[in-house]
């Protein structure tokens, strides 16, 4: 890859995905169709390929779903979930620990907790990096799962009043679906304590900010709530914020309304919501595998 000096957004994704602004809205819905043929499909277009999960944060969702997506394709995964049992404990920069992986592997699957490591990580692959999420950054394919939610889910994203509550801060998610649904004709409402509220270059003129959600719930096509990213805030912060969301909540929630969540989960949804319908939310885990195949496909399917 050439040097890496320019802007994320004029790296080609499938080089390295490291925001959602790379994509353009034809290259969202080449990758939707391709995630509906795969989901179908029983084809193994990546026989032979190997991927690596480089994960320096814990997660479960992101690096099974890259793992099963693989499997699934006929490729075969190097799973570096515990990065405390590898060499970057003896002190490895991550520049290393990448240059040494993509010796093995033909693409590299990143998470790490500081903002900048996914480009530092591509400026110095050779490999295509998929950025599994960057601190408070953003979470990109996360972001395409979300957005594939909406749409299989609803039929269609223009149109729709999508509100956003929880972290809105620190959740990266949060942040890379944002910057996915300025894309399409959507209203963006967003629910958080003052702490926690959306930062300022995810605003736009039309949006607007609130403390309780029942001031837009009757309006909401989407609900996306997040839980508080707590190992993103400093020890002595308190937030003074219950925002489970209640069976009397759904009641006067939309009938067609879907409850969506990144997850986990720590006590924003109760479990009794599970059998509504609407709570879309292992639906969309689901959804996250076909999205990371088709995104597998499109970066190494072809030599
Ligand atoms: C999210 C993450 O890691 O940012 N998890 C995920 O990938 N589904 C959300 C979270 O941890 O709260």
């Amino acid at each position: 890859m050439d040097s890496f000096s320019s802007s994320k957004m004029d790296v080609p994704w499938r080089q390295a995905v490291i925001s959602v602004e790379q994509f353009s809205r034809q290259d969202i819905d080449e990758i939707f169709s391709l995630a509906d043929r795969l989901s179908v499909g029983r084809t193994m277009p990546l026989t032979g390929k190997t991927i690596t999960n480089l994960f320096y944060e814990p997660s479960t969702r992101t690096s099974s779903s890259f793992y099963a997506a693989m499997t699934r394709l006929g490729g075969s995964v190097i799973p570096i979930n515990e990065v405390n049992y590898s060499s970057v404990t003896k002190g490895e920069t991550l520049e290393d620990t990448i240059r040494t992986l993509e010796c093995y592997a033909d693409a590299i699957v990143l998470r790490h907790y500081d903002d900048d490591a996914t480009e530092r990580a591509a400026s110095v692959a050779s490999v295509p990096i998929i950025n599994a999420g960057n601190g408070a950054g953003e979470h990109p394919t996360q972001a395409l799962l979300d957005l594939y939610t909406i749409a299989k889910e609803q039929g269609n994203v223009d149109g729709l009043t999508v509100t956003l509550m929880g972290d809105l801060k620190f959740g990266r998610t949060v942040h890379s679906l944002v910057k996915l649904l300025r894309m399409y004709d959507v209203v963006l409402r967003f629910v958080s304590p003052e702490e926690l509220k959306v930062p300022r270059e995810y605003l736009n003129q039309n949006d607007t900010e609130h403390t309780k959600l029942s001031e837009v719930l009757s309006e909401t096509d989407v609900l996306y709530i997040t839980r508080v990213q707590k190992e993103r805030l400093s020890d002595n912060v308190a937030i003074d914020f219950s925002y489970a969301i209640t069976k009397t909540d759904m009641d006067q929630a939309r009938d067609d309304m879907i409850l969506m969540h990144p997850l986990p989960r720590v006590g924003e949804i109760p479990s009794e919501l599970d059998s509504d319908p609407r709570a879309a939310y292992f639906r969309q885990v689901r959804y996250g595998l076909y999205v990371r195949m088709a995104l597998l496909v499109a970066m190494i399917g072809r030599d």
